[in-house]
């Protein structure tokens, strides 16, 4: 089977994906922007071809320079595991002419929009939202929804130029930091928790879900600088609060149609226990969280989704034995790290629960926090009991700091 993966070479998580391909006997073909001898070890290791391409968003020179370079090969798969390369993949599968998702297929998981209006076409519940292409259409739709609403990009990630908004003069200074995104979403705030539902399905069918709990929510733990974000990945995921959550995410897949490979929705839930779809993408969850759903269930997802993308199997034996939470730290000050205080404390407590420390170390730059949710790193705890590993988180949170100046 040849495989190509797009972008092999970053964000931190894809040469595992990469490995994993190879793990399942892939001959994997990168395509990225990076120059080969800048990839990772094991993306490296993993790759049996690599096309170097100015830029892996100028889709139609990535199109023309990979025909160009598989010749008469033929391709068996193409996969993106980045959100900003997904689109490109379902248009490479169809000059390609290979099986996998078509771009129409795909932009319900990418446009944020027209996935709302698909999956509310299929009877579930949505944030009741419209497009809205300039000032004077935000404006109108917030007058519409009614206060609070949510203003978003439709092609936005990672929560970026994304606002709770709830009056008038708010919304004129929101409108004002985001004069340069085209085309918004606007949409009906909900109030309540927020969770992840995330899959790896093959043919239409899921193999393998999870359910993290992200506290606070994106939108708070993205804007607030001292806040230390935490994901937790659920050990119960059969629990009876989470079942609205479930059965709309199992609903979801099967309105969007997807296929074979990851995907990452995520959702609300209201203080009655009624699930609001959030969103939804075609791609695994980001900033880590494979790593801390394999830390949940002692498993390879890496290699059990390359075992399902290419041969529509899933074999990992998942044994969901622990909550497993990552929190992710910001140091207080600009510039360097200059030191970092509580994680001798926290290891001596409770050290036997933590399965990472991945800080930045003292003396290098500060990340930044607006760009990258890892912020200046991360610490992952794991624990059979919820409220046994929240308490650990909220203790990292506050317990471990880190100072740069
Ligand atoms: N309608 C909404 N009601 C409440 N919170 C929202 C709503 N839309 C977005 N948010 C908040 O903003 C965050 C980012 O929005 P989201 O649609 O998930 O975009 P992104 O692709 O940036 O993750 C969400 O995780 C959530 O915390
Ligand atoms: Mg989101």
């Amino acid at each position: 089977m040849h495989v190509i993966l797009l972008g092999p070479g970053y964000p931190a998580e894809i040469p595992f994906f990469a490995r994993g391909l190879a793990n399942v006997g892939a001959t994997v073909l990168g395509v990225g922007d990076q120059p080969e001898s800048e990839l990772p070890q094991l993306t490296r290791e993993s790759l049996r071809g690599y096309l170097r391409v100015n830029s892996l968003l100028d889709e139609q020179a990535v199109i023309n320079a990979v025909r160009e370079w598989i010749g008469a090969l033929r391709v068996d798969r193409v996969e993106s595991v980045w959100e900003p390369t997904v689109l490109l993949a379902a248009r490479l599968r169809e000059v390609l002419g290979v099986e996998g998702m078509r771009l129409s297929e795909v932009i319900p998981f990418r446009d944020k929009d027209a996935m709302k209006t698909a999956v509310a076409a299929a009877g579930l519940r949505v944030p009741r939202h419209l497009r809205a292409g300039g000032v004077r259409q935000c404006r109108e739709a917030a007058r519409q929804l009614g206060f609070p609403v949510v203003l978003k990009p439709i092609a936005g990630a990672g929560s970026a130029d994304t606002f709770r908004v709830n009056d008038d003069d708010e919304l004129e200074s929101v409108l004002q930091k985001t004069g340069h995104i085209s085309e918004m979403n606007v949409e009906e705030f909900i109030h309540g928790e927020e969770f992840t539902f995330d899959t790896i399905s093959i043919n239409g069918e899921i193999a393998f879900f999870n359910m993290a709990w992200y506290r606070p929510p994106p939108i708070i733990g993205r804007s607030v600088e001292w806040i230390s974000p935490q994901t937790v990945t659920l050990r119960d995921v059969d629990s009876p609060e989470l079942a609205s959550g479930r059965q709309l995410g199992r609903d979801v897949l099967r309105a969007l149609k997807f296929q074979t490979g990851f995907t990452h929705m995520e959702w609300y839930r209201k203080p009655d226990g009624e699930a609001v779809f959030g969103e939804i993408a075609a791609r695994p969850p980001g900033a880590r969280s494979v790593d801390i759903m394999n830390y949940a269930c002692d498993v390879d997802l890496f290699t059990g989704w390359a075992e399902a993308v290419v041969h529509s199997r899933f074999t990992q034996k998942v044994k969901r034995l622990y909550n497993s939470a990552i929190i992710f730290k910001r140091a207080q000050g600009a510039g360097r790290i200059e030191r970092i205080e509580g994680v001798e404390k926290v290891m001596a407590s409770f050290g036997e629960h933590i399965a990472c420390v991945d800080l930045l170390p003292v003396g290098a730059q500060r990340r930044d926090w607006k760009h990258t949710l890892i912020s200046d790193g991360f610490i992952v705890v794991r624990h059979p009991d919820l409220q046994a590993t929240m308490d650990m988180a909220d203790r990292i949170g506050t317990d471990v700091q880190m100072f740069a100046g």
